[in-house]
């Protein structure tokens, strides 16, 4: 995905320069702050000022590049963050590895008892936290509010699993000897986050890992930081009510130069990463190169393919929900459709028709449905989308244009009569542009939606259950998410939540994915007065 991030230096001096032209901006435009607004003094019920610190270890700090947060929905200053520099980034890996011997003492059904408390924590906030995504990302309220709650259904979940995880006790070919596994954590989980859930992802990471006895240090996204503070205020309240270091979840505002220390860092025994392919390369390789371990969470390029006996009433709503929604800036956003020749032109024009009722406006409206994107440079890649598009044989059946008004909007746009395998079609631009394909055969259809290089989400709509089965099996799809009749995005927390190839291979969430964020030992205990040797050896 185009996720603006991190820790590439390209993408980092782009960042400073953007920062440097808001700061500007920003010291001619100081009164205005949208937090010294009435409007939106409900800012300050976050902990929230004019000035923010954006680093967190138990006590709070920032001496680096001052950042301002704007809304993208009418390019308004919200708030300042001062982010952290290497040296506070030093001191905070520190200060979480001292924190670390404590945490891990902890048994993990207390862990998991902290980690409840920091669900009830979010339970009481998830209005007015849910409102701050909604200014600050440019996502709908609805949305905003919904990734508060899956942060605090992922909790539920750990609280659970902090009393069942665990390992078998194997059968051992030696007399007198016990074969068990042994799972312990990791150490410190490094946590870099993107834009497009700015609450959702790192509340995944941070309640597993937790139960699992880390210490989380947090880099959110640079264009979302004042999420980040307020999530973190809300988890350091838990934590220094208990009594506990808060630098069990630090967090490090800041931008690659932040991003690449984690990435590089030995002592960051576990890095997850969520944001573009191209930034997640150059992390992983980072990692790799250090032989660390890593989580990464990238691209995805998903698709819908409907069937010639697929219930069109639950199509168009999933085509819509799952292209439009979040304006088209989830991992899991649907960009391809591809329909059955025998449905197509009637699908195209009962989406068209949705689409054009989809009600446009300011993302904390209660009515809205549709939001801005979250930076002027996505605007500039959607309008670049859409021509590479047109040049490449497409036909825009609606959309394809700029919103009139403040802020970042573009129209939501579905794009007709392109080949499969059009260069365009086989690139994941993070905007709200949905490709409809036209198909005949089942297998050609699977073929197609393999053939991309991201794995992360897919779906099907079908009543043939031969069909569903060849769909979950092998010759099916091959992503980390396979669904049957509903869309590719909105997936639950009890799923392990990820993807294959470009998308990088990371699970996060539910299921067993609780185990990349601890380390496996497989033990053999001798309680005999023999040492016989495994495989009959005899050594004598
Ligand atoms: C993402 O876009 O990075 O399945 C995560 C979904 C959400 C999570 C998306 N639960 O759409």
């Amino acid at each position: 995905m185009q996720r603006c991030l991190t820790a590439t230096i390209a993408l980092h001096r782009a960042f400073r320069q953007k920062t440097f032209t808001i700061h500007c901006k920003h010291t001619a435009a100081m009164s205005t702050l949208l937090i010294n607004q009435p409007k939106y003094a409900w800012l300050k019920e976050l902990g929230l000022a004019e000035d923010n610190n954006g680093v967190y270890h138990g006590t709070w700090g920032g001496q680096g590049e001052v950042i301002t947060s704007y809304c993208p929905a009418n390019n308004e200053p919200i708030a300042r963050v001062r982010q952290a520099t290497l040296s506070e980034y030093e001191e905070t890996v520190q200060k979480s590895k001292e924190a670390w011997k404590v945490w891990a003492d902890i048994p993990a059904p207390k862990r998991g008892e902290i980690v409840r408390q920091i669900g009830d924590a979010l339970r009481k906030k998830i209005d007015v936290l849910g409102r701050l995504v909604s200014l600050e990302m440019g996502k709908i309220y609805v949305e905003g509010v919904g990734e508060v709650q899956e942060y605090i259904d992922v909790c539920d979940y750990a609280v659970g699993l902090s009393r069942m995880i665990g390992g078998p006790i194997l059968p051992s070919e030696r007399p007198g000897h016990a074969l068990l596994e042994q799972w312990n954590p990791v150490g410190l989980v490094g946590i870099i986050t993107a834009f497009n859930f700015p609450v959702a992802v790192y509340g995944w990471n941070n309640a597993l890992a937790l139960i699992c006895g880390n210490v989380c240090l947090w880099k959110g996204a640079p264009s979302t930081p004042l999420t980040s503070v307020a999530v973190t205020k809300i988890v350091a309240e838990v934590l220094e009510h208990n009594s506990l270091p808060g630098a069990i979840c630090s967090m490090t505002c800041g931008g690659a130069d932040v991003g690449t220390a984690m990435a590089k860092d030995e002592r960051v025994n576990l890095l997850s990463f969520t944001g573009s392919t191209q930034v997640g390369k150059s992390v992983g390789m980072m990692v790799q190169e250090r032989f660390g371990r890593q989580l990464l969470e990238l691209g995805g390029n998903n698709a819908i393919i409907v069937f010639e006996d697929a219930d069109l009433n639950l199509v168009v709503p999933s085509a819509v929900f799952a292209s439009v929604g979040t304006a088209g800036q989830r991992c899991t956003t649907t960009r391809r459709l591809i329909l059955h020749e025998s449905v197509h032109d009637t699908v195209v024009e009962r989406i068209a028709k949705a689409y054009k009722q989809v009600r446009i406006g300011d993302p904390w409206d209660a009515t809205t449905m549709y939001g801005p994107l979250h930076t002027g440079q996505a605007v500039e890649q959607y309008l670049a989308a859409v021509e590479k598009a047109k040049e490449q044989g497409g036909t825009v059946v609606c959309g394809g244009k700029v919103i009139d008004r403040p802020g970042n909007y573009v129209e939501p746009t579905i794009i007709t009569g392109l080949a499969h395998d059009a260069p365009i079609v086989h690139t994941e631009t993070f905007v709200p542009i949905l490709y409809v394909l036209k198909f005949k055969e089942e297998e050609e259809a699977f073929g197609w939606n393999n053939e991309v290089k991201q794995g992360l989400s897919s779906s099907i709509f079908t009543k043939d259950m031969g069909r569903v089965f060849r769909w979950l099996g092998p010759k099916g799809s091959d992503c980390g998410i396979v669904n049957v009749n509903i869309p590719t995005s909105g997936a639950e927390i009890g799923g392990a939540f990820g993807g294959e190839k470009h998308t990088g291979g990371g699970r996060e969430s539910g299921s067993d994915s609780w185990k990349q964020y601890m380390r496996r030992s497989t033990c053999t205990i001798n309680y005999s007065k023999e040492l016989p040797l495994a495989q009959g050896i005899k050594f004598e």
